[in-house]
Order: C-alpha cells, then sequence, then structure tokens
C-alpha cells in the first residue's frame, strides 16, 4: 500500500516538473511543449515517435489516471489487511491510539493537499490547452507573483504545520508522562495482590505503577519486574515474552547492554531507543487481553531482523498467578530419563555457563533464563513459534483477531529446540553442507571467551542422540 501510494506521488511530482519547465520558458520551446500537451492527452502515438516525447506522454497519461487508480489502491485498505499482527492501524492501548491519531491527522492533511494541488493541475491542463489557432495568439507576459496569493500560500503553509505540531507535541508529553497521577488504578495496590502466602507489598512501592525494566541484548529482550521481585540477579528474569495486566499503565525502563536497539509493540507502542549508557523510559498499557507481537526497530547487528518479542496481557488476577509462577523452581528430572541425561549435557556442554535454571543450575547470568522456557510460546528470541500453527491461524481466522493464541505444542517446541540448539553448535549438516543459523551471528556455543591467549571460541557439537535428550530435559522446564 505504501509502495503504491509512493509510486503515485512520482506519477504527481513529474507532471508537476513538467508543468513548471512549460511555465518558465514561455518562449518557442514552451509553445512546442504546450503543442504537445495537447497531443499527449488527446491524440494517438504517431509511428515515427521521437522517444524522449514518447516517454513524456506516457507519464502524462499515466498521470490522468492517476485518481481512479488511488481509488483502486485504497479499495485494497480491508480492515483484515489494517489488522495484521504487528500493524500500528489497530491501536489495541491508549498509547498506540494517541500515535494513531497523529498519524491520522497528517494523513487527512496530506490527502486535501494532495486533491488540491493535483486538482488545480488538472483543471490547469485542461483549461489551457493548445487549441488549433493557437499559433497567432501572442504570448502571455511574464509576471513576478501576487502578493494575495503569495501570502495566501504562506498562511496556508504555516496552518498546515500548526494543525500536525498541536496534535504531534500534545502526543509526546502524553506518552512522556507516566500517569501514575492521573490514573490512580494504575498504582500497585489498587491493582495487584500478591498470592497468598506471598509478602505483602513494600508501602512506598505500593503507591507506584507497574515497572519493568527491559535490557537489550545482541539479538533478545530481558524483562524485570524489581517491585514484584523477578531480577535476573534474584534469577528470576523473564526472556522475550513481556507480560502485563490488562488496563494499567506500566513504566517501561529501556536500557542496553550492547548496542543501540528499539523497544516497539506495534498494537500497544512504540518505539523508544534502547541505548547502552542512557535512560530512556516510555509507558504502555494494553485495553484488551492476549498475545500481542513485538519488534526490535532499530538495526543492531546480524540478526536485528530476528529480534522479536511478544507481549502476553493478562487480566491483573491472571497477573498475580503469574508472577508467583515464575518464582517456582524447576521440578525434579526423574532418574534415568532421556531428560535426565539431558540436564547432564546440560552441565557438561556449558549451557550452564550462559542460562540459569532455578533449581537446577544457578550460575548462568548471560543469556536467557530457562527456569520456564517450555511455558514460552515462542523461542530464539521470539523468532520460532512453539505454537501449532495450524491450529494457530485456525483460531485467527475464526476469532478475527491476531490476539488470540493457542498454547504451546509440546512436537513443535521439541522440533524447535533440536533446531535452535542443533543448528547453532553444528558448521555442517549430514551431508557436508554448512547449516544455516536460525539467528545469523548467535552466541550460542560460539560465545567467545577470553582466555590468557585472547580471544577463544567454545564451541559445541551435538549428536542427534544428545539433542534429543537436551529437548527432552528442556521440555520439562515449564
Ligand atoms: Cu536489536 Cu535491532
Amino acid at each position: 500500500m505504501g509502495i503504491k501510494l509512493h509510486k503515485l506521488f512520482i506519477i504527481n511530482n513529474l507532471i508537476i516538473i513538467r508543468a513548471s519547465v512549460c511555465r518558465e520558458k514561455e518562449t518557442l520551446p514552451c509553445l512546442r511543449w504546450r503543442g504537445l500537451a495537447n497531443d499527449i492527452l488527446f491524440t494517438k502515438f504517431p509511428a515515427s515517435e521521437n522517444p524522449p516525447f514518447m516517454f513524456s506522454r506516457i507519464i502524462s497519461r499515466v498521470g490522468l489516471f492517476a485518481v481512479p487508480l488511488l481509488a483502486l489502491v485504497l479499495a485494497g485498505c480491508s480492515k483484515a489487511a489494517l489488522t495484521v499482527r504487528q500493524s500500528t492501524l489497530d491501536p489495541k492501548g491508549p498509547v498506540a491510539q494517541v500515535q494513531y491519531d497523529v498519524f491520522m491527522d497528517t494523513v487527512w492533511l496530506v490527502l486535501v493537499l494532495f486533491f488540491l494541488v493535483g486538482g488545480l493541475l488538472v483543471y490547469a491542463v485542461i483549461r489551457f490547452r493548445a487549441r488549433p489557432g493557437d499559433d497567432t495568439t501572442p504570448i502571455v507576459e511574464e509576471g513576478h507573483g501576487n502578493p494575495l496569493v503569495e501570502i495566501g500560500l504562506i498562511t496556508a503553509s504555516i496552518g498546515s504545520l500548526v494543525f500536525i505540531a498541536i496534535p504531534t507535541l500534545s502526543a509526546i508529553w502524553y506518552t512522556d508522562d507516566v500517569p501514575v497521577e492521573r490514573v490512580p488504578k494504575s498504582k500497585l495496590a489498587a491493582w495487584y495482590a500478591p498470592a497468598a502466602g506471598a509478602p505483602a507489598l513494600d508501602k512506598a512501592v505500593a503507591e507506584q505503577v507497574l515497572e519493568i525494566d527491559v535490557i537489550g541484548k545482541q539479538w533478545w529482550f530481558r524483562f524485570e519486574y524489581p517491585q514484584l521481585g523477578l531480577t535476573n540477579d534474584a534469577k528470576h528474569s523473564v526472556p522475550n515474552e513481556l507480560v502485563i495486566p490488562k488496563g494499567v499503565a506500566v513504566r517501561i525502563n529501556l536500557r542496553s547492554e550492547d548496542v543501540i536497539h528499539s523497544f516497539w509493540i506495534p498494537k500497544i507502542a512504540g518505539k523508544v531507543d534502547l541505548m547502552p549508557g542512557r535512560k530512556n523510559h516510555l509507558w504502555i498499557q494494553a485495553d484488551q487481553v492476549g498475545h500481542y507481537y513485538g519488534q526490535c526497530a532499530e538495526f543492531c547487528g546480524d540478526s536485528h531482523a530476528y529480534m522479536l518479542f511478544r507481549c502476553e496481557v493478562l487480566e491483573p488476577a491472571e497477573f498475580a498467578k503469574w508472577v508467583a509462577a515464575q518464582k517456582q523452581d524447576a521440578a525434579p528430572v526423574p532418574a534415568g530419563s532421556k531428560a535426565a541425561r539431558g540436564k547432564e549435557l546440560f552441565a557438561a556442554k556449558s549451557c550452564v555457563m550462559c542460562h540459569n535454571v532455578g533449581g537446577h543450575f544457578g550460575a548462568g547470568m548471560f543469556g536467557p533464563d530457562l527456569t520456564h522456557v517450555a511455558s514460552r510460546k515462542s523461542l530464539a528470541g521470539a523468532w520460532l513459534d512453539n505454537r501449532d500453527l495450524q491450529k494457530q491461524r485456525a483460531l485467527e481466522q475464526q476469532t478475527q483477531n491476531t490476539e488470540s493464541s493457542v498454547e504451546v505444542d509440546r512436537a513443535t517446541l521439541k522440533a524447535n529446540l533440536i533446531k535452535w540448539i542443533g543448528s547453532s553448535g553444528t558448521s555442517h549438516d549430514a551431508n557436508g553442507k554448512p547449516t544455516k543459523d536460525v539467528k545469523p551471528g548467535n552466541r550460542m556455543h560460539y560465545y567467545k571467551m577470553f582466555n590468557v591467549a585472547g580471544l577463544r571460541e567454545t564451541k559445541q557439537e551435538f549428536t542427534a542422540e544428545e539433542l534429543d535428550c537436551l529437548a527432552e530435559y528442556l521440555l520439562t522446564l515449564k
């Protein structure tokens, strides 16, 4: 849609350029141009056509079709096309709504200008076209502008800018200002009830809005909830799947550990950069429960395009249950099972150095926390989907809503785990061809470690049987 409109604007501009060439050189060549304009619009191409003129005619004729073409293009803007997973045109929260409103203000203004300028142009081309006998008409004397027209145009330009500036500035203030004062129900005490047996919230914390720290990494996001005890230091961080309560404002603190990333959930809010050494923030709120799709929106290296994340919006009571579940340790693995063998491999193959598994291993701080990996609907920076995609599509069709979601599918998750760990761990497949990483440049197994000699790559190879056992172990981590 965007590209098609872009083309129309190019065509429109070409007509304007041609018209202005004619205006500035009211001399003999221009008479030829005007004669040509007549030919272009109302006659057929002669057999012996001069190629540049022929091109010019084609452009002009296409230009004539601009309006019906635009109507055709706009006919493609169906509701279904606008409600795809990552669409800013389908806002589901107040921040996204404000951003959408600013966009639409601009669109309406631009459309008015487009039809105004285009309309005048079409009128001029038709009204003042060359007619038989024009050659004897004296050429119009050149003028140097009309003060009324010029003042009018300047006023209209300033008016247009003000028309855009007022909603833009108020939207900037609105999105920057976390509404703890304006919306009392956003205070933690107003909606968050800790699970039975859990300690009550600190009094100072109860008066705040929910804060989530987002840490950008190459190429995934880590989420921490310091007020609720879900932090990396406490071994309870949440990778790649942001979980927030419905209808409650949430302050998002944005930090980056390496390069610049950008936080964006198109249907809820965006985008604000995560900058190393700088503190950024935004606030978000989702007004409907569901499974939303986020994306890093700033080029950040090899796998920028694969740096996705998800946002699960829950009812507040469900959110409290989720927080309690995040603090649970992993269940013990039955002795002698494939999973037990997988757990041994997890320690032996150095997975344990980067990944935390609560209750099993506690050394890993660098990579995503895996204590609940099997409960997450996506893997590898939300790039691989752990749901049954056929069932998911069917559900989206049925509900006409991309936020409705089926649960994790065990077989899909297992296949994803094997694909993800396997492709990162082996340099060649069974046929000797180089394997394609799920996420090029990712640090699984290739994590460069400093030793005395300098950089050294630690690289792990897995047999199919080992991969199977590892996957079986990870599947127990719910
Ligand atoms: Cu992170 Cu792009």
